[in-house]
């Protein structure tokens, strides 16, 4: 479908990479940050830390001009340093008219500028419409992030902004390859990216019995995707960028080619707000599409990188419904062989950002031949027997891999990229 170049994080995925495969983990307790955390459930989320880029932390200055940082919201300023990042990495620098109009952008978010919304609604209900910052509007839309980018690098392609909550990411890269693949651009921005640990949003969440909420004084522990003591997900920040690129016009400059996009699939549960489908029929769709696409069988993928959010019924049905595809005549003999872990006990979820992060993660498991880790993996339940890589990385040779992406709302999509030979 078309070549894929970098690839990163807003604090930078190779680090982040090396991290992961560590077996670091970047959640923390957050009753620090802001006082009313103390009252909630949940007080642990995966913040990006800050400090300077060098180590590994985030400071705005280094990436943005004062003028930038104050028209933008936090998701929008750490998916500009992740696109500044990724478009060094690819060496794709337009210049010249036709190039600039063959390069477009796809970077969505899921809940966007939270804090902006809470911030003008409560100034707005002391003081009224004087209060309202004339900025507020263009800081509230979830397309800015991609408005901003095509501003900054003069892309004139298509820009474009998905809204898919938890899917988001992944949509945003089977969408930009789309773009690509009819016609409408060469090079493709494609990412998400999040930014709303507030305690409302939070506590929003875990009203909607989401969030873990029993390990507010062990952090490290409390994202336990697989684990049998698992109790939610734990919210996390950042943004995933990477540059799509038409393989024609890759291998015509010479351009560094880190993992093909094979395959794309997109479902729907047509189900429930919030719950997903316990088991059943089409409990694979998205995956089953993604591979079809690919026109590759089960037994081809090497790794599947899970959705997995640490959610007892979330866990359940997607380790269901990887089983259900990927044992048999097609897949495999035993469930040992089936390779899937979930990043997001170290990362957390990155909601918009994690269908993007997690894809990133997939390139560079085929790039390295190297399957992360899924950390806090220590009990396993019934049902539970496929190779988790608990705790360490696992090196072994990766041609296809697989990364799942599930929304509120009952979205499905599922990614599929293979090794460039
Ligand atoms: C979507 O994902 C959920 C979670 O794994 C699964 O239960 C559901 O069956 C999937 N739906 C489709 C249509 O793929
Ligand atoms: C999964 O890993 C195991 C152990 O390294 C290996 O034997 C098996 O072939 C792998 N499965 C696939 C599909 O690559």
């Amino acid at each position: 479908m078309c070549a894929v170049h970098l690839i990163v994080s807003c604090y930078g995925i190779r680090r982040s990479w090396k991290r992961l495969l560590d077996g670091h983990c970047g959640i923390v307790n957050v009753k620090e940050r802001d006082e009313r955390f103390a009252e909630q459930p949940c007080q642990v989320a995966a913040v990006v830390p800050k400090g300077s880029r060098e180590d590994g932390g985030w400071m705005a200055s280094e990436w943005l001009s004062r003028g930038e940082e104050r028209k933008m919201a936090q998701f929008a300023q750490y998916a500009m340093a992740a696109t500044e990042e990724a478009l060094q990495d690819a060496d794709w620098k337009p210049e010249t008219f036709e190039q600039r109009e063959a390069t477009g952008v796809c970077l969505g978010s899921g809940i966007g500028n939270f804090d902006e919304i809470y911030n003008t609604v409560v100034a707005y209900e002391k003081g009224g419409y004087k209060k309202v910052n004339p900025l507020f509007v263009p800081k509230l839309l979830i397309n800015l992030g991609a408005g901003h980018i095509s501003m900054k690098y003069r892309f004139m392609g298509p820009n474009h902004a998905a809204t898919t909550a938890c899917t988001t990411g992944a949509h945003s890269i089977g969408d930009a390859a789309r773009f690509i693949a009819c016609g409408d651009a060469d090079v493709m921005v494609a990412g998400g990216a999040e930014s709303c640990i507030h305690p409302l949003a939070i506590g929003g969440f875990a009203r909607a019995r989401s969030l873990a909420t029993a390990f507010n004084d062990t952090p490290e522990s409390a994202s336990r995707p697989f684990d049998a003591d698992r109790g939610g997900f734990v919210v996390g920040e950042g943004a995933a960028v990477m540059i799509l690129e038409d393989l024609e016009h890759a291998l015509a400059r010479g351009a560094r080619i880190y993992a093909e996009l094979k395959g794309y699939g997109c479902s729907s549960d047509a189900h429930h707000m919030t719950s997903p489908k316990e088991n059943g029929e089409g409990a694979f769709m998205a995956m089953k599409k993604a591979l079809k696409q690919a026109q590759l069988r089960p037994s081809a993928v090497a790794y599947i990188n899970a959705h997995a959010t640490s959610t007892m019924v979330g866990d359940a049905a997607e380790n269901a419904a990887i089983k259900s595809l990927f044992l048999g005549e097609d897949g495999k003999e035993k469930a040992s062989d089936v390779n899937v872990s979930s990043t997001k006990g170290a990362l957390g979820h990155l909601l918009g950002g994690a269908g993007a992060i997690e894809a990133l993660i997939s390139v560079l498991a085929i790039h390295e031949n190297t399957m992360p880790p899924t950390i806090n993996l220590e009990r396993l339940a019934d049902g539970f027997d496929c190779n988790y890589a608990p705790k360490d990385p696992q090196s072994r040779q990766i041609d296809v891999a697989l990364t799942n992406s599930f929304g509120f709302g009952g979205t499905n999509s599922s990614l599929c990229f293979s090794k460039y030979s």
